[in-house]
């Protein structure tokens, strides 16, 4: 499982969380679908953001290898609704994502590019977060294999969108700066989250 270091969130999802969404598993299963599904597209959509004078080559390669990693998840997560008689809902809504989302300052430049990858490091961050939490309080034996396989995934892509937001032209410092004003966002948005069967809810 991760580090600290690894995964420098500033808050511990507790145990109890685990207990209260595990019990309404295919609704949690469907939301987990929608979240591969978003990080797919949200890889897809940072594909060609590629910050000037950067050659393509590195980013293209790396933003590629997660859309698909996230296609696999979300089959992976289908098949587990499918197998359980559950049904991926046709809407989605993913409050704390969208809280996120309003922090990237749109239309500015390096500064939009690098919000938008440090956002994207936070939802990997704290999803992987989640599904330690989930692998080891779930009960189904095929399920814990699954988040324990997902916890690593997406501590990789969380480690390679930290990595890309080094390639946009701002100062390191300017950089460091925003990463931590950003880990302070994602604490308060996290603690502020409604309870319910989701990846990314609050503990009731
Ligand atoms: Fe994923
Ligand atoms: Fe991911």
């Amino acid at each position: 499982m991760a580090t600290a270091q690894e995964l420098p969130l500033r808050t511990a999802t507790p145990a109890r969380w685990a207990a209260q969404v595990l019990a309404a598993p295919l609704p949690l299963l469907s939301d987990h679908a929608f979240l591969e599904k978003k990080a797919a597209t949200n890889a897809l959509d940072l594909l060609n953001r590629w910050p000037d004078p950067d050659p393509p080559t590195h980013w293209v390669r790396k933003l590629a290898a997660i859309a698909r990693d996230e296609v696999e998840h979300l089959g992976v997560v289908a098949r587990l609704l499918a197998e359980r008689d559950g049904a991926l809902g046709r809407l989605h809504r993913n409050p704390y994502a969208a809280a996120l989302r309003k922090l990237v300052r749109l239309g500015e430049g390096p500064r939009d590019t690098l919000d938008r990858l440090l956002v994207s490091a936070l939802i990997e961050g704290r999803s992987c977060e989640r599904f330690a939490v989930l692998a080891a309080a779930s009960p189904d034996s095929d399920l814990a294999r699954i988040y324990k396989g997902l916890h690593g995934s997406e501590l990789g892509h969380f480690l390679t969108f930290r990595e890309l937001a080094e390639h946009v032209p701002l100062s390191q410092r300017e950089i460091a700066t925003r990463w931590n004003a950003l880990l302070d966002a994602e604490a308060e948005i996290i603690a502020t989250q409604p309870p319910g069967p989701r990846v990314l809810s609050g503990v009731a």
